[in-house]
């Protein structure tokens, strides 16, 4: 099979982490005999720079007529002073809605390898997490007009929220459809005490529930799902929610299972053309220092290839791939725990890709890395290392 990609490596640590998805991409090419062709363009805060546009009119058109786009992080402290419209993230909005991109598949899971990460107690943490948030992508208050201004002598902001039916439907046909495939349940998430827009998510989303009838719906209200989300994630399979909440709670959720560094974004309309990358942002105070973690880039690949090729055997490969190298006792800074080793962006995605391509240059690979100090050091040698022992010390 003959597939192109388009990428968009964004700002901060996306020059970091979007290479190594796609050095990921062609040793799956290698191993499973497809040829990947990827096609770069700027879009955010690098294109700002270079063009004075966030989203060049290239670009927009290179997308519009890409089936699929590997999309990295932008923004970053240099543009904060821009107003929202002219700002790097301006970009993916405005992407977002011209191909009409109005699901966003946030799986949230916990790799049992990575739970002493999540701030859950050790006991509620081995427990594990496994949640996908629907958020709607193309609506809401992230679409209407933004507006300052001085009234009376003082600024006056506004943001205008609203939501069509139409809109409301075909999200939570998304989650009703997901929920089929998963443990039948769904959570539509909603400020319907206050909003207008939420009475009428409500009233959609009971519609629509009817027409699945073996997916069993629940309502939660914003601020009640933050604290459930603490309390009992283990409650919920998919979580509906609309665009701005979904941001909010998809960060929130994200954090139970250990970093942010580790969950991918899917953003899919009625086709398989969509928009995939890692949820997390630029991290600008880690940016160009080679230690970003690149996992969720690099699940974004798996997502990719599952949703927009329909390609299982090659995304999942790819999981399993991550989980050996966690298995094994590989991390990034912001995944490290004591007795696993410490390694680079670039040197994390080099072993995600040897394990993709195969056992003995997996092997070949890690030979030039200490061995883990922990049991998680799965069929390697216990041997501590240096540095495995000094971080074990410490933490005894
Ligand atoms: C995300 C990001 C974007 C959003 C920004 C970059 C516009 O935070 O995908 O969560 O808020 O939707
Ligand atoms: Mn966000």
């Amino acid at each position: 099979m003959d597939l192109s990609i388009l990428v968009i490596q964004g700002d901060g640590i996306g020059t970091e982490i979007i290479p190594q998805a796609q050095q990921v991409l062609r040793v799956v090419g290698r191993r499973f005999g497809h040829t990947f062709s990827f096609e770069e363009y700027e879009a955010g805060g690098a294109a700002l720079d270079h063009t004075g546009a966030a989203l060049p009119e290239e670009t927009l058109a290179a997308c519009l007529t890409a089936h699929t786009v590997l999309f990295g992080p932008v923004g970053g402290p240099k543009w904060d002073p821009l107003p929202p419209t002219e700002r790097p993230e301006q970009a993916l909005l405005t992407l977002r809605g011209k191909m009409d991109l109005y699901a966003d598949l946030r799986p949230i899971r916990m790799f049992p390898q990575l739970s002493h990460a999540s701030p859950l107690l050790p006991q509620f943490a081995a427990g594990g997490i496994d949640l996908v948030l629907v958020r709607e992508l193309t609506g809401g208050i992230y679409y209407g007009s933004h507006d300052i201004r001085l009234h009376n002598g003082q600024s006056v902001a506004s943001d205008i929220m609203s939501y069509t039916e139409r809109q409301v439907e075909r999200v939570a046909r998304t989650a009703f459809e997901m929920a089929r495939k998963r443990r039948g349940k769904v959570v539509s998430v909603d400020k319907s005490d206050v909003l207008s827009c939420s009475r009428l998510w409500k009233n959609v989303v009971c519609r629509v529930a009817q027409e699945y009838p073996s997916v069993q719906l629940n309502h939660m209200l914003a601020d009640s799902i933050a604290m459930q989300l603490m309390r009992n994630p283990w409650q919920f399979d998919v979580v509906l929610t609309e665009n701005m909440l979904g941001d909010v709670l998809s960060g929130e959720a994200a954090m139970l299972t250990g970093s942010i560094g580790m969950i991918p974004f899917a953003s899919l309309g009625n086709s398989t053309e969509g928009i995939f990358g890692p949820i997390h942002g630029t991290a600008p105070d880690i940016a160009g220092q080679n230690i970003a973690n690149p996992l969720a880039a690099i699940l974004s690949a798996a997502m990719l290839l599952r949703h927009s090729f329909g390609l299982q055997e090659e995304a999942d490969a790819v999981e399993k791939a991550v989980n050996r190298v966690l298995d094994d006792g590989y991390r990034t800074v912001d995944i490290l725990s004591a007795g696993c080793v410490p390694v680079s962006c670039s040197k994390m995605g080099e072993l995600v890709a040897g394990a993709v391509l195969s056992p003995q240059i997996y092997r070949k690979i890690a030979r030039g890395l200490p061995a883990p100090a922990t049991a998680s050091g799965k069929g390697r040698s216990t041997q501590r290392t240096g540095r495995g022992r000094r971080q074990k010390e410490k933490e005894e």
